[in-house]
């Protein structure tokens, strides 16, 4: 529908005003480049749209100011580590605080009895532990379940996202084998060894993986949010929690996006009953930090197969896990910036987002579809939602993205660069959300334009 000359022109044009508007970002970046690979501080930065990414000069709230003076609303929010908004007051006093009060050293400081109090009222699991991000929570997550069960498999979604875990980045090929995922580096062993993939929303196929007895553990989002949004069909969830529990097989739910839809995310919102909950990012309000409940079953099991004597070379920790600073961080974040009062905000405007977004995409006739969980809202270039992470990859555009993205970014708005995903923080407005809309618009008219 979308004609591809055309696109490319308009993406010219936008390649264009991104150079002129940028200069000093495109200095920095030739500095960089002798310096960082790819001139950027870790490698997927390079997927930014545009010849070079933004140099960031400040962030506040939900706004930033790169270093040529360009200001942006943030609907990327650090894809999630930034969902408090840039440096919240509350968070930045406590880790203010706390830097003269020590940051590391390595004993536990009276904040994290707080924290695992306020996320056990949150997520309903009674005992925490601490990493430094999600992605180490999700490995010691699948470890635990490992010893405890006795098993090695690990069940993860096809087209799911859990940070650099191992075992997560396989797929499924067209006749349904579990095999490495596209662009997979340096697997130590082929993903058939350690991991099943079964689609999302497929109980009957979720039963079969179950059935070969060799399973510790299903590590899944609650909604799939990194192929775009997938939600899960009415009783998927339910079922899956019965068939982990049938067959012994301990069920982690990974929230650290999903707690868009509210403070205890969805396992909250749905009375979910994970054996283990893993979360990080939006916690710690921009510090780096991870963290997974568990069970006092869990817990136990753990405790019985575990050595004192040899406990910190076991596979599990990190000398900076459960440092001052992070806590510190993690008790003002979800005592005073993600509460009860600010998600009703974001929600509200999450859904303001998408019903601009709804708006353009009917009036321009265009076969696409935006979904919405919470905070967070996406489009995908598909007429409606999808129910698999395939069906939703099967409608990903590259070329299409690029352009959105880059056109966006030069109208003064940064999205996800991985998915056209946007995400509401409690200082985000209803005016930043509106400004949106009207650009949207305004790219849906261009993009449909008959060429001449
Ligand atoms: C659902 C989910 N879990 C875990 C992670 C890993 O987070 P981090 O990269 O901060 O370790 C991500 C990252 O995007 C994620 O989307």
């Amino acid at each position: 529908m979308i004609d591809r000359a055309h696109l490319k022109k308009l993406h010219a044009k936008e390649e264009e005003r991104f150079l002129a508007r940028t200069p000093k970002s495109r200095e920095r970046f030739e500095a960089a480049k002798k310096v960082m690979p790819g001139g950027v501080p870790m490698s997927w930065m390079t997927k930014w749209p545009g010849r070079y990414p933004l140099f960031v000069a400040s962030a506040k709230g939900a706004h930033f100011v790169d270093v040529d003076g360009n200001e942006y609303i943030d609907l990327c929010l650090g894809d999630t580590g930034s969902m408090t908004g840039h440096s919240p007051a509350a968070t930045v006093a406590a880790i203010k605080s706390q830097l003269e009060r020590g940051m590391t050293a390595m004993l536990p400081t009276d904040d994290s009895v707080v924290v695992s109090s306020e996320l056990a009222q949150r997520f309903g699991l009674p005992l925490w532990q601490f990493t430094v991000s999600a992605t180490d929570a999700n490995r010691h997550a699948i470890r635990y379940a490992r010893l405890i069960t006795g098993k090695k498999k690990v069940i993860v979604i096809d087209r799911c996202y859990h940070g650099s875990v191992d075992e997560t980045f396989a797929t499924l090929d067209s006749s349904g084998k579990t095999v490495m995922r596209e662009g997979n580096i340096g697997a130590p062993v082929a993903l058939e060894v350690t991991t099943r993939v079964v689609e999302f929303n497929d109980i009957a196929g979720m039963e079969r993986a179950l059935a070969h007895g060799d399973v510790a553990a299903i590590l899944m989002e609650p909604a799939m949010t990194n192929v775009g949004i997938v939600l899960p069909e009415d009783g998927y969830l339910d079922a899956v929690g019965e068939l982990a529990k049938k067959f012994g097989v301990i069920w982690i739910i990974d929230e650290t996006h999903t707690i868009s839809v509210g403070p205890g995310g969805m396992t909250a919102e749905l009375g979910l009953k994970p054996d283990i909950l893993t979360i990080g990012k939006a916690i710690g309000g921009g510090i780096p930090t991870g963290t997974f409940g568990m069970t006092n079953e869990v817990a136990a099991a753990i405790a019985a197969k575990t050595e004192r004597e040899v406990i910190d070379t076991g596979g599990i920790g990190g000398t900076l896990a459960g440092n001052a600073l992070s806590l510190a961080a993690m008790r003002a974040t979800l005592t005073e910036v993600l509460t009860e009062a600010n998600f009703k905000k974001m929600i509200s405007l999450g859904q303001r987002w998408c019903d601009g977004v709804d708006a353009a995409i009917k009036d321009f006739g265009l076969n696409w579809h935006c979904n919405r969980l919470g905070a967070r809202g996406e489009y995908l270039f598909q007429g409606k939602a999808a129910k698999t992470g395939r069906e939703a990859a099967a409608a990903g555009d590259f070329e299409l993205e690029q352009y959105i993205h880059l056109r966006l970014l030069n109208d003064g708005f940064l999205l996800t660069p991985f998915h056209n995903m946007a995400l509401m923080s409690p200082d985000t407005t209803e005016a930043d959300v509106d400004a949106h809309s009207v650009a949207f618009r305004a790219m849906c008219s261009e993009l449909v334009k008959k060429p001449d």
